[in-house]
């Protein structure tokens, strides 16, 4: 079967092999940049044209220059003149079985409002907004509103805790927060507002909150003055506002995500060069058509959801679902039970949720006429060979080109993808093919100089592009050091010419010999559990923010469903001794300070860690340890008992949670 599979999957490609147009565009991407980019920019709706596509200050770029536009009046506006506007722009699903449909006229309405609403509560052009919501038609309806008027959202996935949500308030300095009551998980109420709360007692700058009635609790804490109903709100509200026009190389929006330092770093993407990528990016990768049906499964707290849920399927003036709820609740075919009702022909998802459904079984996914799907597509982390065969024979039916999207929060959209609205390569499970048109990068070694197929390097990219990261919020040395800094450019790295700055990716990849790229994970200390991207340092520098913790070394540890799960190695303070409870209260900690996303699947009480001379814990050789794989060079190591001492206590606990679990 799996045999079959793969030669199936070679044919799709082979039937439509052309490569040339691909690497045709590629080419004139680079050689006439001006006009190439100038001609894919007319598909939005400017107020005013740039003057140039391209200012180039290595490593500060800017993207259509002197052009005037505005993203709510593109996503929106632009749709309902071309008239699009009783066309469904969501239907919406709640996991408890609520549904909604906002056309695009109706979600026109609805943004044209809030943004009214916004800018009496005093909002202007340039103040941030913090959105803290569940998957709900309000999330993208503030996030527009927002826009229209010219002000930064920052939205904070609704699975992180009050700290961390309080971090990236006080960073933003945001005036203004947007929540909800409470939201349902697998049935379960989760009292979100109650959360707000906390953080709103750690920020400053918050002046007023808005509050959507998601699940209606009776006990929703509302100080007065303060905090707002949505309803209440929206009721008396204006129905019209002006988009603000912003300039192309104003921010649209901060999002955080997770580097390698305890701090999580706030992305800024501007408005034009953004929005052209994200455009450009989705019709190149899955050639959307306008009676597709497009699912993406992410949540729109994190960048696939911006720039997939949000910007880009609007731009495009599609027809979306948006689910809220888990993929398993009430049972595990609830997803093919979404494709089959509402006919969706483009699916974009995570590895981790494929092998989720692998694990649940193909039953679940044959009970429902899944024949619409026409494409499918992944993101997040590297996809292995047996979840792509399964998404490609269980979910597509052997029919579907799946689309696998290396690209980052940085990035803004796709980078390196199968392009099937240029020219669908011969697609190899497991590698996301070759970069997209103005898309320059490399494989390179510790020196910064490209490496041989098969050779696994760094992902370093050459050359600016539209989509790219403006800078990080209020730290621009930040933002050099983090990305612009590890790799000098040197004569061997010349596509297109020489760059004079490289942007290092944090990730491994490798070439073979077709040129085709191969994705391996990071390389640095930011981990993927589920595909959602968090931060060693981070869980790190919660745990020894506990009274009871003196160190922690926290690592991924490879998962066969969820790509990596955290673990942690602690020493604790003198006075506190290892117990079950103890372990309990970390676990419980770790959730309060970033939230359930990054709680640790184990965590281990040692005395001391391995450690090299000058005193870097070495996480390399406790992955080893956990994955149960060779040590490899311990020359550095300082303390040789330590491994001992991780070695016993990673058997211990596994030997009392029976072998199989873990
Ligand atoms: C990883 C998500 C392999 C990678 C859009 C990257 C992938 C990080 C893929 C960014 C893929 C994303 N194959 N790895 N198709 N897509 N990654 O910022 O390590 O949440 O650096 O953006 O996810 O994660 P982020």
């Amino acid at each position: 079967m799996a045999e079959e599979s793969s030669s199936a999957a070679a044919e799709i490609g082979q039937q439509k092999y052309y490569g040339h147009k691909l690497k045709e565009m590629s080419r004139r991407a680079f050689e006439d940049l001006e006009n190439f980019w100038s001609e894919i920019a007319e598909n939005l709706v400017w107020f005013k044209k740039w003057d140039k596509v391209l200012e180039w200050d290595p490593p500060f770029a800017r993207w259509f220059v002197g052009g005037v536009l505005n993203a709510s009046y593109n996503a929106l506006d632009a749709n309902i003149k071309k008239g699009l506007k009783n066309k469904v722009a969501y239907f919406w699903e709640g996991e408890e079985g609520k549904t909604r449909t906002l056309t695009y006229y109706q979600l026109w309405k609805e943004v044209n409002k809030f943004a009214n609403v916004l800018k009496k509560l005093g909002v202007k052009k340039g103040d941030r907004i913090s959105i803290y919501l569940p998957m709900i038609p309000e999330l993208p309806i503030a996030m527009l509103a927002a826009a229209r008027i010219g002000a930064l959202h920052s939205v904070v996935f609704s699975g992180f805790s009050a700290e961390a949500l309080a971090n990236r308030i006080n960073d933003a300095e945001a005036k203004i927060l947007i929540t909800a009551d409470g939201l349902y998980r697998r049935g379960k109420v989760i009292p979100l507002k109650k959360n707000a709360d906390e953080a709103l007692k750690l920020t400053k700058s918050v002046e007023k909150v808005i509050v959507v009635k998601r699940v209606g609790l009776e006990d929703t804490p509302m100080t007065e003055g303060r905090d707002y109903w949505w309803d209440d709100l929206m009721k008396d509200a204006e129905p019209y506002c002006p988009p603000e026009p912003m300039e192309a190389t104003d921010p649209l929006f901060i999002l955080y995500t997770s580097g390698t330092t305890g701090k999580p770093k706030g992305v800024v993407h501007s408005t034009g060069g953004y929005l052209v990528w994200v455009w450009a990016t989705l019709k190149w990768a899955f050639d959307l058509k306008p009676d597709d049906i497009w699912w993406c499964t992410a949540d729109i707290g994190w960048i696939t959801g911006h720039s997939y849920i949000v910007y880009g399927p609007l731009l495009h003036g599609v027809t979306q679902i948006m689910y809220d709820g888990a993929p398993d609740y009430p049972a595990p075919d609830r997803w093919w039970e979404i494709v089959e009702k509402y006919g969706v022909t483009a699916l974009y998802t995570a590895p981790t949720a494929i092998r989720m459904h692998m694990k649940f079984g193909e039953q679940w996914a044959k009970k429902h006429d899944l024949s619409t799907l026409r494409i499918l597509g992944t993101v997040g982390e590297p996809i292995n060979p047996e979840a792509w065969k399964w998404y490609y024979e269980i979910i597509g039916n052997d029919r579907c080109p799946i689309i696998d999207t290396w690209w980052q929060t940085e990035t803004g959209g796709f980078m390196i993808s199968p392009a099937a609205g240029i020219d669908l390569v011969p697609l190899k499970p497991g590698s996301a093919t070759f970069p997209l048109p103005g898309i320059a990068v490399d494989v390179v070694n510790e020196d910064g100089e490209p490496v041989k197929p098969y050779e696994r390097g760094y992902l370093v990219v050459l050359a600016p592009w539209p989509g790219m990261l403006m800078t990080l919020w209020r730290d621009p040395e930040r933002y050099k050091e983090v990305y612009w800094s590890k790799f000098q450019p040197n004569s061997k790295l010349k596509f297109p010419i020489q760059p004079p700055a490289v942007y290092y990716t944090g990730d491994y990849a490798m070439k073979d010999e077709e040129g085709y790229l191969w994705l391996m994970g990071r390389a640095d200390d930011v981990i993927k559990v589920a595909g959602h991207r968090i931060g060693t340092a981070e869980v790190e520098s919660a745990f020894v923010s506990h009274p009871a913790v003196a160190e922690a070394a926290v690592i991924g540890k490879p998962d066969p469903v969820k790509g990596e799960t955290i673990v942690a190695f602690i020493i604790l303070k003198s006075g506190y001794s290892p117990s079950e409870e103890l372990r309990k209260e970390l676990r419980t900690w770790i959730r309060k300070v970033i939230g359930p996303v990054a709680t640790p699947e184990a965590i281990f009480f040692v005395s001391s860690l391995p450690k090299t001379r000058s005193g870097k814990i070495m996480r390399r050789l406790l992955k080893a340890i956990v994955s149960g794989k060779q040590l490899g060079d311990i020359t550095t190591l300082e303390d040789a008992s330590s491994i001992e001492e991780a070695k016993r206590a990673v058997e211990s606990l596994r030997k009392s949670m029976g072998e199989g679990k873990s």
